[in-house]
């Protein structure tokens, strides 16, 4: 097998909440992550030389070593000295459909379609376990975007706990173009304005993280699991969607406050909410009619060609391979 394309979807936390600071610096969180159908297209390719080459549609995705892709490659070469050697180098184009520094995990999750493609390229039979460990080293929510579908992440969001599927919700993601969220930026404006309530007993700590396993969302999903989602199901998570990180960036940039609340405000809308670190918005509908309806009127009230804005859904799978 000399080549395979992957697809790499964006997530979207339904609920992120910061609990306190670990030793490595960084964040013990508490999150529900979820799939979305939205996703990158990720062409690995061999080589014949040893070198990694990187190539990406989109001019602000860096095509050296400081692509999250390319460190995947990187770490895979390192790991795996002798498949290397009997493979040969990597060509990585990436198809970019996801915004980038948008709160999607863009760069994550195409960092995990590289180390399943070389994976499969390489036939190093890699259990996913496995595959997770190495994806923690590069980035926090690269273990999730591996596998994907709807799941609860501790730990600093690389300890995952697969939840029942969830399906059959649309939504509209809205973004500003030109506005970017640096995600060191937001944990650190974080700690600096609300460290003094960060738990810090070891017992506390766990328990915090325990008590997501219990919360009334993943109780709104294990309903949906079982009853199927009709509207109440819907109505019920998207209630308890929830963001500490909205708490800093919302107040610093005024023009994602005001997108949060017109989407929350639009018919149809079952709840709006950031993702991640931002500044993406997304607003939760039943229908794939009524997020286009949404979409439309979203684009009719603020008339800025700096918005972008895309209908998608819930999607139950992280990394696809589309074809060998
Ligand atoms: O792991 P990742 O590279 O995505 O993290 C980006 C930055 O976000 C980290 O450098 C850190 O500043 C912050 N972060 C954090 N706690 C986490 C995850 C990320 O403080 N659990």
């Amino acid at each position: 097998m000399d080549q395979c394309v992957l697809l790499a979807p964006a997530k979207i936390n339904l609920y992120l909440e910061i609990i306190g600071d670990r030793p490595d610096g960084f964040h013990e969180l508490a999150m529900v992550m979820q799939t979305v159908a939205l996703s990158d297209r990720i062409t690995l390719s061999r080589l014949s030389s040893d070198t990694i080459r990187i190539r990406c549609s989109h001019p602000e995705v860096p095509s050296d070593s400081s692509n999250l892709a390319y460190r995947a490659a990187e770490l895979m070469q390192r790991k795996f000295p002798r498949a290397s050697a009997r493979h040969g180098g990597l060509s990585i184009e990436i198809e970019k459909n996801i915004p980038v520094g948008a709160g999607l995990a863009g760069g994550s999750t195409d960092a995990a379609a590289v180390l399943v493609g070389i994976d499969l390229l390489w036939q190093l039979g890699l259990t996913r376990a496995e595959l997770e460990i190495l994806g923690a080293t590069l980035g926090s929510d690269v273990p999730f975007c591996i596998a994907g579908g709807t799941a609860i992440a501790t730990g600093r969001g690389e300890k995952i706990s697969p939840l029942p599927d969830l399906q059959g919700l649309y939504m509209v993601l809205a973004k500003y173009r030109s506005l970017s969220v640096s995600t060191p930026w937001a944990y650190q404006t974080y700690r600096h304005q609300f460290e003094s309530g960060y738990v810090r007993e070891p017992a506390s700590l766990l328990a915090r993280q325990e008590r997501v396993h219990s919360g009334p969302m993943v109780a709104a999903i294990a309903a949906q699991a079982t009853r199927g989602l009709a509207q109440q199901e819907g109505w019920a998570i998207a209630q308890r969607l929830y963001n500490d990180l909205e708490k800093v960036v919302l107040p610093a940039h005024p023009q994602v406050q005001a997108l949060r609340e017109a989407c929350a405000a639009c018919p149809g809308v079952l709840g709006a909410m950031m993702s991640g670190s931002g500044p993406t918005v997304f607003a939760l509908s039943q229908t794939q009619a009524e997020a286009e309806v949404v979409k439309a009127t979203l684009a009719a009230q603020f008339d800025d060609p700096d918005l972008e804005l895309w209908v998608t859904s819930l999607s139950t799978a992280g990394v696809r391979l589309e074809t060998l």
